[in-house]
């Protein structure tokens, strides 16, 4: 690619800069949240409002995404600054809402090392359940009370930052090499687990259960909203990754196209784990003598209780299977992790002027110091409460806030017609619809539906006070913050 004589860094290759965000929309949500919301939203028909919710939002914001950081030759802050400079806070706040979420997404990792290591004794025995919750977080009642550090926890936590510093070190070079083994690596992984999922009893059972159609359930909006909320996050939309990665593109680089291969890369490697997820669920139902509805779970629940117990049971080489199911989470984690510190470490640089490394070690010290948080025995309830808030309302917002920022106050034609200058396919103005109608107005009836929903059903069965401070305080203390770098940024203006 060539350097247009910036001096700022650029990607090695252009398979480096698609594999690095095809690296960061693969993540854990893939596996354990796409197979999921597809068996309880309608199964194969789910897969209407998912393209749907792909085509009119998926790629339209990963083009937004990637055009503002290329255009802005900065990360989200800057790219909102070079819009609007008053607008610059929203950066920083899809920056900060990055930086929190990577604070726990660090210690799913560190579990999943641990993990690594309880396959290889098969150590979860009988009661993967029990091990998981007694065991490993050692829970305490609730979380008013937070309790003792887990030692192999922490293990696992410093074990992960210290990976993300080590790739990150070298700047976005070595990242665009790292990620050519880092994405085809969790692929191979969910290949072998397919394979041997789809060769067990009872896996037949388990994919017609993922994929039985029920049209009935597209009448329901809830299970529209349901695929625009795993577009988005699956996407790794509204967390200003994107634009901080194209920022290292050259202002010759193509959009469009780039932004096709990383939406469909992800959605192909999610609807592929599902038969791996199902197969190995219907295994399960049919060893132990249930139906696959009582056996079907997500999140942390999937992977480490549901998987582990279905490992046990596995005739031969279980504790294989075991080691590169959680290689698989490891590998499939590390780019997504590293993608969200890069997204607020690429701002934070340009701004202050600081050097690249500096920021990094910063913010892999504080990173790793808040996660201490987590992995207290009470960490658990806290990394759910912060989790269900900031990934919510955070990315819904951001997304919203790009589509009018953009689509209403720069002029979504405008940003199509730039972005048509150097893209190889030409994207006509179906763009323009989408970005200032279709896709605000599904965010803004989600974004209000969800906050409705909950100030009047609090979250979870966690005291009032816990989902003030974990959740509502959080989002408060990080809307302050940005509102605060954004003035401070405004201020200082583009460096
Ligand atoms: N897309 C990642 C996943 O599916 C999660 C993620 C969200 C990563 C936002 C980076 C930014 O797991």
């Amino acid at each position: 690619m060539a350097d247009q004589g910036s001096g700022r860094e650029r990607w090695g290759s252009r398979t480096g800069f698609v594999m690095a965000a095809v690296g960061s929309a693969i993540g854990l949500g893939n596996v354990w949240r796409f197979p999921y919301i597809c068996y309880q939203n309608g199964g194969g028909a789910f897969l209407i409002p998912f393209f749907f919710a792909l085509f009119t939002c998926g790629f339209p914001l990963l083009m937004l995404e990637f055009a503002m950081g290329k255009r802005a030759q900065g990360g989200a802050p800057q790219a909102f600054h070079a819009i609007r400079p008053f607008m610059a806070w929203a950066g920083w706040l899809a920056c900060l809402c990055a930086f929190v979420i990577v604070t726990y997404y660090c210690v799913i990792m560190a579990w999943s090392w641990d993990y690594v290591w309880y396959s290889i004794k098969m150590a979860w025995g009988t009661d993967a359940e029990g091990f998981f919750r007694e065991h490993v977080l050692n829970l305490t009642s609730g979380p008013g009370i937070l309790g003792v550090i887990q030692g192999p926890i922490v293990i696992g936590l410093i074990l992960t930052w210290i990976a993300i510093l080590a790739i990150l070190w070298k700047g976005i070079r070595s990242v665009g090499r790292v990620v050519l083994v880092t994405v085809p690596l969790p692929a191979l992984c969910l290949a072998v687990l397919a394979v041997r999922g789809l060769t067990l009893p009872g896996a037949v059972d388990g994919v017609t259960y993922y994929l039985q159609p029920d049209f009935v359930k597209l009448t329901d909006p809830r299970v529209w909203l349901a695929a625009y909320g795993q577009v988005l996050f699956s996407l790794s939309l509204g967390m200003a990754v994107l634009a901080a990665y194209a920022s290292y593109l050259p202002r010759d680089a193509d959009i469009s196209n780039n932004a096709f291969m990383t939406g469909f890369a992800n959605c192909g490697f999610s609807f592929f784990a599902g038969f791996a997820v199902f197969s190995a669920l219907g295994f399960l139902a049919y060893q132990t003598g249930v139906p696959v509805q009582d056996v079907v779970e997500s999140g942390p629940d999937l992977a480490f209780i549901t998987y582990p117990t279905i490992i046990s049971q596995l005739p031969f080489w279980a504790p294989f299977f075991g080691v590169v199911f959680f290689l698989m989470l490891l590998t499939l984690g590390i780019d997504s992790a590293f993608s969200l510190v890069e997204g607020f470490a690429t701002p934070l640089r340009d701004t202050f002027g600081t050097k690249h490394i500096k920021v990094v070690i910063w913010l892999c010290i504080i990173g790793l110091a808040i996660g201490i948080i987590y992995v207290t025995r009470g960490g658990f309830y806290w990394l759910d409460i912060v989790d269900h808030h900031v990934s919510d309302y955070g990315l819904v917002t951001i997304a919203l806030v790009e589509c009018i920022v953009v689509g209403w106050i720069f002029g979504a034609r405008r940003l199509r017609r730039e972005m048509n200058e150097t893209s190889e396919v030409k994207i006509g103005s179906w763009w323009d619809i989408c970005i200032m109608a279709i896709t605000p107005l599904v965010l803004g009836y989600f974004l209000i539906s969800s906050l409705i929903k909950g100030i009047i059903e609090p979250y979870g069965d966690y005291p009032a006070w816990a989902n003030w401070v974990g959740g509502w305080g959080m989002i408060i203390l990080v809307i302050a913050i940005s509102i605060f770098l954004g003035t401070k940024y405004h201020r200082k203006g583009v460096k």
